[in-house]
C-alpha cells in the first residue's frame, strides 16, 4: 500500500517524480504529494485524490529542485485529505512512508511533550519529527535516521529528504519493499522496479532491515545493525516494464485480453510442448513421495486460485490440501507436518499477510514454494522455490491475468506431483496436458463473446445484490466472480457452492437478485442444473454461463445466457470460464461509469495487515 519514490538527479526532478508515481498509483490513490529542495529549502506540494490533481497543481507552480521524494497514498491512519497527504515534514526533514508505524501514539506523545507540533492524523508524521529530534540534537542525517529506525515498530518503507542537503536521500525498509536504481542521470529510490524503469538502468533491492544513503558520489547500504553492506546490483530491463493501455480503454480490458497470450507463455514455461508432458523449470526441494500434505495460503484473488488448485492437487496428486486466507493462517498457530509443502500465491509478492504466512511456514520446517508474478519481490526472495507466473506487469487493481496464470502454474504443479507420486500414468499426464494446452485458444474464443456478455452486464448493473453459484472448481470461481463484481461495480455479490444454496441463500431468491450459475459441462453438471432449477422454481432471476447442453438441461427461463463451447469441459474449464466472469464484471462497471482500473478504497499491493 502506498508508493514511494525518491530522485537525486542532475536537473529538475518534479516531473520525473510524478512520472514514477503514475507507475505506483496501483498501490493507492487517495492522495499524492512531492517534496523537493527549492534553493535549498524543503518545499512540498500535495493534493487529495488521484495523481492528476497533483499534476494540475504542479503545472501552476513549477518546481525546479534537483532532488526530491514523492508519494501516492492508500490511507490507513487519517482521512484521505490533503493534510494527511505525504510527504510529512517539518523544517528539517520530509518523509514519505509506505506501511504502518505501530507505536506512533507513544512516540507522538513523547515528541509532543518535547515541543514538536503535529499537523496531520497520520502515523507517518511521527517519523519526520523523530528524525528532526535527532537532527536538533546535533546528529548527522544518517545518524538521526539510524537512531529513529530503532525506535519504530511496524512495517515500513521510508524515503527522507533533508533541508539544505541537496546531495542526499535516505531510504529504509522493514517489511515493505524498497529498491534503489541508478543511471548516468542520477540515483533513485522506489517501491518497485516498475516505478524506476523509465529512469534507472540498474537496480538493487534493500534486504529486510536495511537502510541506504544516496549521494552523488555513491550509494552506501547499511544493515539493521548499521554495518555497511553490499547489495547486488543488476541491470534493469526497461523494455519489459512498458506500461501503456495500447488500444484499450482501460488497463483491465487490456489485461483481460492478454490472457490467451500470457497463459500460453506461462504454460510453455512449465510444459514440454513437444513431449506433451510437464517439465517444471525448477528442482523440487522435497521428495514428492514423502509428502503428507500441502498447505496453501494467499489473499484475495490469489486465495481463490489456491481454492481451485485444491481440487487439482487432491485429484491428480492425491495430496491432502489445507488452505486458508493468509491473515487467518498466520495467527491460527496451525500445526504443520514435518517436511510439508507450503505454497503461497501472490501477484505482487509483497502482500504483508501472505509474507507472514510464508515466514510462519518456514519457521515450522515447511518447503516453501511461491507462485508469484514479480520475481524480484520479497515473497519470491524468501521462498525456497519460486514458480513464476509470466503475466507481465498487471496494472488494473482488480487481478485478472495474474489469476489465470496462477491457475496455469498450479495445474502444472498438480500434474507434476501426480506423476512424481505415481498417481498419474504418462498417458494420463499427456491427456491432461493436452486439455491444459487447449485453454489459451479457448480463452481467445471466450473473449469473442462480449456481444453476449454486454446485455447481461446491463441487466446485472440494475441489481443491488447478485449471487454466483458453482460446483467443484467453479465454486471458487463463483467467489472470484463475485469478488470481481463487488470490487469494480460496488454491487454486493456473493459466491456460493451451488449445493449449499438450500442451506440459506435460497431464502434470498426473488427476481430483483440475479443468480449467475457457472455450469461447465463436467461431472457435476446435472447437480448444478438441479440447483438452477431450485432457483427457477422460486421465480429467480437466472443467468447461465455454460455450454449448450447446460442450457438444454436447465430447461428454465433464463434472463441471460453466455455460451461457451461443449469442449470447454473437464478439470481446467475454470481457467476459461474465468474470462467470462471477468468480462462480465468489467462491462457492468463500465456501464455504470465506475473507475475500472482504480476502484474506490482498493489498492493493488497490500503491504499492511
Ligand atoms: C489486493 C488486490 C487483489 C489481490 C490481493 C492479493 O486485495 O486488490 O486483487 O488479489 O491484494 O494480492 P497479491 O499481490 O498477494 O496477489
Amino acid at each position: 500500500m502506498c508508493g514511494i519514490v525518491g530522485i537525486l538527479g542532475k536537473g529538475p526532478v518534479a516531473g520525473q517524480l510524478v512520472e514514477a508515481l503514475k507507475r505506483l498509483e496501483y498501490r493507492g490513490y487517495d492522495s499524492a504529494g512531492i517534496a523537493t529542495l527549492e534553493e535549498g529549502r524543503l518545499t512540498r506540494l500535495r493534493a487529495s485524490g488521484k495523481l492528476k490533481n497533483l499534476e494540475e497543481k504542479l503545472a501552476g507552480s513549477p518546481h525546479k529542485g534537483h532532488v526530491g521524494i514523492g508519494h501516492t497514498r492508500w490511507a490507513t491512519h487519517g482521512k484521505p485529505n490533503e493534510t494527511n497527504a505525504h510527504p510529512h515534514a517539518n523544517s528539517r526533514v520530509a518523509v514519505v512512508h509506505n506501511g504502518i508505524i505501530e507505536n506512533f501514539r507513544e512516540l507522538r506523545e513523547e515528541l509532543t511533550a518535547k515541543g514538536h507540533k503535529f499537523t496531520s492524523e497520520t502515523d507517518s508524521e511521527v517519523v519526520a519529527h523523530l528524525v528532526a529530534d535527532g537532527l536538533n540534537a546535533g546528529a548527522t542525517p544518517e545518524k538521526a535516521v539510524a537512531a529513529a529506525l530503532k525506535r519504530l515498530k511496524g512495517a515500513f518503507a521510508l524515503a527522507f529528504l533533508f533541508d539544505h542537503e541537496p546531495d542526499l536521500l535516505i531510504g529504509a525498509r522493514r517489511g515493505s519493499p524498497l529498491a534503489v536504481g541508478w543511471s548516468d542521470e542520477g540515483a533513485y529510490l522506489g517501491s518497485d522496479a516498475l516505478a524506476l524503469a523509465p529512469f534507472a538502468t540498474s537496480i538493487a533491492y534493500l534486504d529486510e532491515g536495511d537502510w541506504v544513503a544516496l549521494r552523488r558520489e555513491g550509494t552506501t547500504f547499511f544493515d539493521a545493525a548499521d554495518n555497511p553492506v553490499e547489495r547486488r546490483r543488476q541491470p534493469l530491463q526497461t523494455g519489459s516494464f512498458l506500461v501503456d493501455k495500447g488500444n484499450y480503454r482501460h488497463f483491465m480490458a487490456k489485461e483481460i485480453h492478454e490472457q490467451p497470450e500470457v497463459v500460453g507463455r506461462t504454460l510453455a514455461h512449465y510444459l514440454d510442448l513437444a513431449e506433451g508432458t510437464v517439465r517444471l523449470p525448477f528442482e523440487l526441494t522435497f521428495d514428492p513421495l514423502k509428502l503428507s500434505r500441502v498447505t496453501i495460503s494467499a489473499c484475495g484473488t490469489a486465495y481463490y486460485a489456491g481454492l481451485v488448485a485444491r481440487y487439482w492437487l487432491e485429484r491428480f496428486a492425491r495430496l491432502p490440501v489445507e488452505i486458508d486466507i493468509a491473515s487467518e493462517f498466520r495467527y491460527r498457530d496451525p500445526p504443520l507436518p514435518e517436511g510439508g509443502l507450503m505454497i503461497v500465491v501472490s501477484q505482487s509478492g509483497e502482500t504483508a499477510d501472505t509474507l507472514a504466512a510464508l515466514r510462519y511456514a518456514k519457521d515450522h520446517g515447511q518447503h516453501v514454494l511461491s507462485i508469484v508474478n514479480v520475481e524480484t519481490s520479497t515473497i519470491a526472495r524468501e521462498s525456497h522455490t519460486v514458480a513464476k507466473t509470466l503475466a507481465g506487469p498487471e496494472i488494473g487493481v482488480a487481478s485478472t491475468k495474474a489469476y489465470t496464470c496462477q491457475l496455469a502454474v498450479f495445474a502444472c504443479i498438480a500434474l507434476a506431483l501426480g506423476r512424481a507420486r505415481g498417481v498419474l500414468t504418462k498417458e494420463q499426464e499427456r491427456a491432461l496436458v493436452s486439455e491444459l494446452v487447449a485453454a489459451p485458444g479457448q480463452m481467445a474464443d471466450a473473449l469473442n463473446r462480449e456481444a453476449q456478455i454486454e446485455p447481461v452486464a446491463r441487466d446485472v448493473a440494475r441489481a443491488s445484490s447478485v449471487l454466483y453459484l458453482g460446483r467443484g472448481p467453479a465454486f471458487p470461481l463463483a467467489m472470484e466472480g463475485a469478488l470481481k463484481l463487488k470490487e469494480l461495480s460496488y454491487i454486493h455479490a456473493e459466491g456460493y457452492a451451488a449445493g449449499e444454496l438450500k442451506h440459506g441463500p435460497i431464502a434470498l431468491i426473488d427476481y430483483a437478485m440475479p443468480v449467475i450459475v457457472l455450469a461447465p459441462p463436467d461431472a457435476s453438471l446435472e447437480k448444478t442444473v438441479s440447483n438452477l432449477q431450485e432457483v427457477a422454481a422460486r421465480g429467480g432471476h437466472l443467468i447461465l454461463i455454460g455450454s449448450p447442453r447446460a442450457k438444454e438441461e436447465a430447461a428454465a427461463e433464463l434472463a441471460g445466457f453466455v455460451e461457451l463451447p461443449e469442449e470447454v469441459s473437464g478439470p481446467f474449464a475454470a481457467i476459461v470460464y474465468a474470462v467470462i466472469v471477468q468480462l462480465l464484471a468489467y462491462h457492468v462497471a463500465v456501464f455504470m461509469g465506475k473507475d475500472v482500473d482504480q476502484p474506490r478504497n482498493l489498492a493493488k499491493s497490500v503491504t499492511v495487515e
